[in-house]
């Protein structure tokens, strides 16, 4: 047997000092690569806070937040108004968004609501000149693209009705771009704003058995990315959010876990990690910023890669599982003469 010493002295006889060292290089830098990308996401995650929001609009000044009245929606518009800013809440249910609107104004003295009832299914231009004529003369700050729409249950493409297909395209995609057409020239002209739309590990990952809410997750993420470069420069900041699981109706999870946040407690890590890519393995313009949700996305992009084989079966097994579950709830609501949702 031969000692590592002579190993090494064989080695570097063969490829010579020069090799051995360009060898000791590409060593040290991997290292070194390997440690900063651990540092950045830790600290990130656990350590730094992101932009003041006060960089974007002085108080007094508004923020607009689609989905509003519920979930995720419901917790940016309470969280925001807390920090100062006038909101503007727009979904679809006029009675949820007046109670949350007198909430607002009740809890917070001085803070302003505006409120807008829309379908964003139904695509209605005169919604959006509604919207636009809303926004006409205010200070707008803060855009939270949060509306969004997944598929019912999961499932197979194939069987996917074609409404659900039209409303998440619709809702998720049109929507946003439309919504954002509106808002952004204002603060372009005030070279100042935070525009910040809700992504998913739904179109982080490729997601079989909702394959469409995912490429619709997808192409909000790429756009997003995209804009941010285009109003960089303008002095305005995009951020595309990525969560996984967050208790909603939407979700249909009830009971926060360690991977699975409150509204309350997702919406208050956001708010305070915009900009910090390391939250989000380093992926421009994009956060990540529930730390278990951060950790996950970390370990997935670094370790093994989000188009990675292994991570798409398992998904695949995972909504396939969901799925399952999902009938068999189903079938039961159906045998008691429950309401099927
Ligand atoms: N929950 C999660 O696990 C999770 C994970 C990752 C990403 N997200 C994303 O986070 C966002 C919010 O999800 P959430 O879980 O908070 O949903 P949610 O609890 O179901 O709330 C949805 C909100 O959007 C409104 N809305 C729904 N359809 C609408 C329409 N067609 N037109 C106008 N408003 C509409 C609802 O208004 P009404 O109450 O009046 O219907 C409600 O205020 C979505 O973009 C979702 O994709 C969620
Ligand atoms: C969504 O936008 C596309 C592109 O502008 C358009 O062709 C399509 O009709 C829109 N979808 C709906 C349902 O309006």
């Amino acid at each position: 047997m031969t000692s590592s010493g002579e190993f090494i002295a064989k080695i570097s006889s063969f490829i010579g000092p020069i090799g051995l060292s360009a060898f000791a290089l590409l060593g040290a830098v991997t290292f070194l690569n390997v440690y900063l990308k651990i540092f950045s996401a830790f600290s990130s995650l656990f350590i730094l806070s992101g932009t003041n929001l006060r960089k974007f609009g002085p108080k007094g000044s508004w923020a607009l937040i689609t989905g509003a009245s519920d979930g995720i929606g419901k917790e940016f518009s309470l969280q925001l108004a807390a920090k100062g800013f006038n909101v503007v809440l727009v979904s679809r249910t006029q009675s949820k968004l007046a109670t949350l609107a007198q909430e607002i104004e009740s809890k917070h003295s001085g803070i302003e609501t505006k409120v807008l009832a829309m379908d964003f299914a139904k695509n209605d231009p005169l919604d959006y000149e509604r919207l636009r004529a809303l926004v006409k003369d205010l200070d707008l700050a803060i855009l939270i693209n949060n509306v969004g729409k997944s598929h019912n249950i999961p499932v197979p493409f194939l069987e996917t009705a074609e409404k659900e297909m039209d409303e998440i395209i619709t809702i998720n995609v049109n929507g946003t771009l439309k919504v954002t057409q509106i808002v952004a020239p204002g603060m372009v002209s005030r070279k100042r704003g935070l525009i910040l739309t809700m992504g998913s590990f739904g179109g982080l990952l490729p997601t079989p058995f909702l394959a469409t809410y995912s490429g619709s997750k997808a192409f909000l993420q790429h756009w997003s990315t995209a804009l941010g470069a285009e109003l960089r420069r303008d002095g305005v900041q995009v951020q595309l959010v990525v969560g996984y699981l967050i208790t909603s109706a939407m979700s249909k999870i009830r009971r926060p876990s360690m991977m699975i946040p409150t509204p309350k407690g997702f919406v208050k890590a956001t708010l305070g990690k915009i900009g910090l890519k390391g939250t989000a393995a380093g992926m421009e313009g994009t956060i990540t910023p529930y730390w278990s949700h951060g950790l996950m996305h970390w370990g997935v992009q670094e370790l093994l890669g989000i188009w990675n084989g292994l991570v798409l079966n398992r998904n695949l097994g995972m909504h396939a599982g969901i799925r399952k579950r999902a009938l068999r709830k189903r079938e039961r609501e159906a045998a008691q003469g429950k309401k099927i949702t």
